[in-house]
């Protein structure tokens, strides 16, 4: 099986968490669209979507899907989305596709967050991605050299502007040993807007695809 197909089986899989006649928080990337594309086949059976990204919500739109802004929702029961990388404990990394701030704020909102991704994001040990973190434009040569005085090589990613009108740096090349203090050390630096660490708030399902099928993996 590819990648893509791995993508599609957890797209499709993700729709038994599904609640009938609820808003369904939905994620960004090339597995969230297999996710959307499934929900479109229920879509009369539920009532829209909030989305993390002008990306997703294209989409959503594209199928007559009711896009509702966020600020009109007072409860979500899920939030499915894909990751760049999640650990044992459900820790992952997001925001490979620029939408990270959207993303943790709607798995905040979200009772259960679910995760759907191909097995080559399981890794033992979170930092081999290389972790995205959405920055204030003023603010980026100031986090830039933040970031390097803790000891991380940090990468302005060229040509991205984030949905919020921020910017990206990558940091390279980190073992993350304790993710749920790092995810709090990076958010509190002056002009950053969030680190995509999804520790404090992780995965409460993962569906995770592999050649032998969809596995399911809970907290
Ligand atoms: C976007 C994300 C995506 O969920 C993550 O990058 C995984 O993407 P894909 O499903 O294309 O592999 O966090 O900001």
């Amino acid at each position: 099986m590819t990648q893509d197909e791995l993508k599609k089986a957890v797209g499709w899989a993700a729709l038994d968490y599904v609640t009938p006649c609820t808003i369904v928080g939905v994620g960004t990337g090339s597995t969230a669209a297999h996710f959307i594309d499934a929900l479109a086949s229920i879509k009369h059976q539920i009532e829209g979507a909030v989305s993390s990204s002008e990306a997703s919500t294209a989409k959503l739109k594209e199928y007559r899907i009711p896009v509702f802004d966020l600020n009109e929702v007072d409860q979500l029961a899920v939030y499915v989305d894909g990751a760049d990388e999640i650990n044992r404990q459900m820790e992952m990394i997001k925001g490979g596709g620029a939408a990270l701030t959207r993303e943790k704020i709607i798995a905040a909102v979200a009772d259960r967050f679910i995760c759907i991704a191909d097995a080559s994001k399981q890794v033992d040990v979170l930092g081999n991605f290389p972790l995205p973190v959405e920055v204030i434009p003023m603010a980026r040569a100031y986090v830039s050299r933040e970031l390097v005085k803790l000891g991380w090589l940090p990468e302005y990613r060229q040509n991205v502007v984030t949905d919020n009108g921020n910017i990206i740096l990558d940091v390279h090349n980190l073992k993350i040993m304790e993710p749920i203090k790092l995810e709090a050390a990076i958010n509190a630096l002056p002009g950053v807007v969030t680190v995509g660490l999804f520790a404090a708030r992780c995965a409460d399902v993962a569906l995770i695809g592999t050649p032998d099928g969809v596995k399911t993996i809970k907290k």
